[in-house]
């Protein structure tokens, strides 16, 4: 028997490959339109301010709340409301570190909250973090790999309260896992290649719990926070929890499986990256690098398939082995637990196998925290693509919803859905019958950075923009066909491929919207590839040996403002936030100007706090500056689109220079930017939230150790990590909560 880790077995990085081979174009290549800087930044924000009042993401108070009570009458033009008064940062920075700690700045404490294999009902042992854990315990334990998290504040009567201080629910994700530490000595594989199987069932049961969601009831006692272990809220959501399909794609073929012959339903969600949150109080966890689970041995499946079929695979990526070949267990069960991971032909039709398997994943999924025997639903208005998150936009009642999503893959795009009902908050407690109505039926855009600083949204709807039956990529066949293949859509409409779009952020002051685009590479960015919105190309050597990173591997953060402050609006008026880059840097690599308090690279996580009306935070999942700090989260008080101006930058290839002009925001300074937390070695920082007062943060320590080398399962001195634990334990994944010495609001 030959055991191999999931690394050997898969040595890419599921987060770093790109499947976009479409023609869209960067604007360099239209950059004959430039236009002059006075149609650029003339947008008005101040209407914006009164009605903007929510936070996507974290929750808390922000949880997609306050609400305004009505839309205004529209009358004549309306004044300018005054600019709120900004927050300020109130913390010393943090030093970059390579520890094995979390550090938070003097005055702060940060105490370990819910860690990996930790029990969430009464009986379940305390987890042993040996790999001998029962397999069958782990559906009522904390997941791996905690991601995106949401707060929701509970009262007495068990309703959603989003001011609650002391006691809430935390839904959060667990996007994938470090096989090497869930089992005794990794996963048990045995051969190689396309004949490499997984010889132990338990091994893959754990896995299977330990992706996808949890949501634990959290409190706070007198001196710290808990959560409580036999709370009927708890549970965990994961790869075998059933789910139905709403909106377009619901009961079509596209869907049909032999688990469900109409369509209508799947089972389970993963690689559940950020989040996202409701004005009505529901979760929303979002499909990432699904792909990478299904099993499609090209060779022998394309034969079967339709030219439109392997289109659609090639343009996701569906092809491979399966990253943990979980389709490899045999004997395989009545129900096809491990079959169904195998999207190959192997029936007559598409209801006695998976063929469709993997068009059951990549949506938004809609959770409700506040009734634990509820069926997740999959909204696939929202299209179907590499969800990083969904940031609820204003909430104004009488005006539509608006979410902001990322595709995160190398050279995607950044997406809106407008809701068509108009917000009624009547709908608050809502539940699912609220996500129907709002999130099932709306317009799907895509977004076009022009040169000039300006963008559009391209609708995403059969027969308009190029989805047509005639698009020479892709014969689009209806509806439902384009909110599955959506990226080949928004390939046809000519988005703008950016440089690996993350988090969506709206500030609850303007309604302006960031986007980290965390890095990409020479390969899928080459210097004659940038443009206006993703300028940079560049060598960002990396420690003694000075290894080279080029293209834009220190990452960059986006933002817009929808035109008339109106998230609807079909254009909007864009610049760059921020440049990823090592204080030491040259000027054209470090334009934002950071400095040894504020340095970071790959932006990835990015969130307002709502209580602190304004406050952003940063969180980092980097590997390029890694030679001198582990990743971190970062306060920010950001000023708005245009506050900067335009640059020509001189990009380098080699010898070879080229220039770029781009819009650069106005450099922070450590007023505006500055270092909050370092995490401990080998992890990403993701994932952040806060109690309705904003007196506690909870941030989500992702992977710990993760790069551990496979032969050093049996030495526990050469982890590459040992959080939170410290000895030699093995290291996990975990959520922290911060909290300020003296009950402060975090961050001021
Ligand atoms: Fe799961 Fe794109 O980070
Ligand atoms: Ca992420
Ligand atoms: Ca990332
Ligand atoms: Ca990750």
């Amino acid at each position: 028997m030959t055991a191999k880790t999931h690394n050997e077995i898969a040595a890419i990085d599921p987060d770093d490959i790109g499947h976009n081979s479409s023609p869209n174009l960067s604007f360099n290549d239209l950059i004959a339109s430039r236009l002059s800087r006075r149609h650029l930044f003339g947008l008005g924000v101040g209407t914006a301010g009164a009605a903007l009042l929510q936070a996507c993401g974290g929750g808390g108070s922000g949880g997609g709340f306050p609400v305004l009570p009505a839309a205004p009458a529209p009358a004549a033009a309306p004044a300018p409301a005054p600019a709120p008064a900004a927050p300020k940062l109130g913390f010393t920075a943090v030093a970059k570190s390579l520890d094995d700690v979390v550090s938070v700045p003097p005055g702060y404490t940060a105490t370990v909250l819910y860690r990996l294999g930790d029990p969430i009902a009464a009986g379940v042992p305390a987890y042993a973090n040996d790999g001998t854990d029962a397999p069958a315990t782990y559906d009522k334990r904390a997941g791996d790999h905690h991601d995106g998290m949401t707060f929701f504040g509970i009262n007495a009567s068990n309703k959603w309260d989003p001011a609650n201080a002391s006691r809430g629910l935390l839904a959060m994700n667990h996007e994938a896992i470090t096989p090497l530490f869930l089992h005794p000595t990794g996963q048990t594989i045995v051969g190689t290649g396309n004949a490499a199987v997984r010889s132990v069932a338990d091994e893959v049961q754990r896995e299977f719990f330990l992706h996808g969601v949890s949501v634990i009831e959290v409190n706070k006692g007198a001196s710290s926070w808990s959560y409580k272990q036999d709370s009927s809220f708890n549970r965990r959501v994961h790869t075998l929890t059933e789910m139905t399909f709403s909106g377009p794609a619901a009961n079509t073929d596209y869907l049909k499986t032999k688990f469900s012959t109409n369509g209508s339903k799947t089972r389970g969600t993963l690689n559940n990256c950020a989040n996202g949150t409701t004005p009505w109080g529901t979760y929303l966890t979002c499909e990432e690098n699904w792909a990478g689970y299904f099993r499609r041995i090209t060779a022998t499946d394309n034969p079967s398939r339709s030219a439109k079929e392997i289109a659609a695979f090639t343009r996701y990526g569906v092809a491979g082995t399966g990253r943990e070949l979980w389709s490899t267990v045999t004997p395989d069960t009545a129900d096809n637990i491990y079959g169904r991971w195998n999207a190959q032909v192997t029936g007559a039709t598409a209801t006695e196998d998976y063929r469709n398997g993997a068009n059951t994943y990549g949506w938004v999924v809609e959770i409700d925290p506040f009734t634990p025997g509820s069926t997740p639903k999959k909204r696939t208005a929202l299209g179907r693509m590499g969800h990083e998150g969904a940031c609820l936009g204003p909430v104004v009642a009488g005006k539509p919803l608006v979410w902001y999503m990322g595709d995160d893959s190398r050279n995607e795009y950044i997406y809106k859905f407008v809701s068509t009902k108009a917000w009624d908050a009547a709908d608050i407690n809502g539940g699912l019958a609220a996500g129907d109505k709002y999130m099932d039926d709306g317009k799907l855009y895509v977004a076009k950075f022009n040169a000039d600083g300006t963008g559009v949204w391209l609708e995403l709807k059969l027969g308009v923009n190029g989805i047509t039956a005639s698009n020479p990529a892709y014969a689009f066949a209806d509806a439902a066909d384009v909110v599955i293949n959506v990226r080949l859509a928004a390939d046809a409409a000519g988005a703008t491929k950016m440089d690996r779009p993350e988090w969506t952020a709206v500030n609850p002051k303007t309604g302006e919207v960031y986007v980290t685009l965390t890095n990409t590479n020479a390969a899928s960015r080459p210097i004659t590839a940038t443009d206006a919105a993703n300028p940079r190309f560049y060598n960002d050597p990396k420690g003694v040996a000075a290894t080279a990173q080029t293209g834009n591997p220190n990452g960059h953060i986006v933002r817009f403002a929808d035109d008339g402050a109106d998230p609807a609006a079909l254009s909007f008026k864009w610049d760059v936030y921020l440049f990823g880059a090592r204080a030491t840097a040259s000027a054209d690599i470090n334009l934002s100007g950071l400095v040894a308090d504020n340095d970071f690279s790959s932006p990835d996580g990015l969130w307002f706090s709502s209580v602190t009306s304004g406050l952003l935070w940063l969180e980092t999942d980097d590997g390029a500056y890694t030679d001198v700090t582990n990743c971190m989260l970062l306060g920010a008080v950001p000023g708005k689109v245009g506050d900067g101006a335009a640059k020509t930058i001189t990009n380098v290839d080699g010898a070879t220079p080229r220039t770029q002009v781009t819009f650069v925001g106005k450099a922070p300074g450590t007023d505006g930017l500055r270092r909050f937390l370092v995490g401990p070695k080998d992890c990403e920082i993701t994932g952040i939230a806060e109690s309705g007062d904003g007196r506690a943060l909870f941030v989500n320590i992702q992977h710990p150790g993760e790069t551990t080398a496979a032969a050093n399962i049996g030495s526990p001195a050469l982890f590459g990590s040992h959080w939170p634990e410290g000895g030699n334990a093995r290291p996990r994944s975990a959520t922290v909560v911060i909290t300020k010495n003296d009950g402060g609001l975090i961050g001021l």
